[in-house]
């Protein structure tokens, strides 16, 4: 039998909850990013290059590369890698620069 990591401390983690990524059902973990939330899902792209629309997603995953750019709860340019994941977010793809839909 395999053992986790929360088995071994003995730790009661809180129960699961649901966030969306592009109108997508995702289950996140108490604790998770919401880059970790989008990989456990299978999801490892969510923004696209300024130029070429080439797809990104985490990268260095400790706030350095800003590859993880993410709207959360339409806020652009989030780091998915350091936003904890939060029940309810709304995650979406970032086009670009992700100012497009605020007129900026
Ligand atoms: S993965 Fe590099 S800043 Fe988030």
């Amino acid at each position: 039998m395999a053992r986790t990591p929360a088995d071994l401390v003995r730790a009661e983690p809180d129960p699961p909850f649901e966030i969306t990524f592009d109108g997508r059902t995702v289950t996140a973990l108490p604790g998770q990013s919401v880059a970790a939330a989008l990989w456990a899902a299978g999801i490892l792209a969510w923004r696209t290059t300024r130029y070429g629309g080439r797809p990104r997603g985490a990268f260095c995953g400790i706030g350095q590369c800003y590859d993880c750019l993410a709207t959360v709860n339409g806020e652009p340019n989030r780091r998915a890698c350091l936003v904890p994941a939060r029940p309810g977010d709304a995650i979406t793809t970032q086009e670009g620069h992700g100012r497009a839909g605020l007129a900026v």
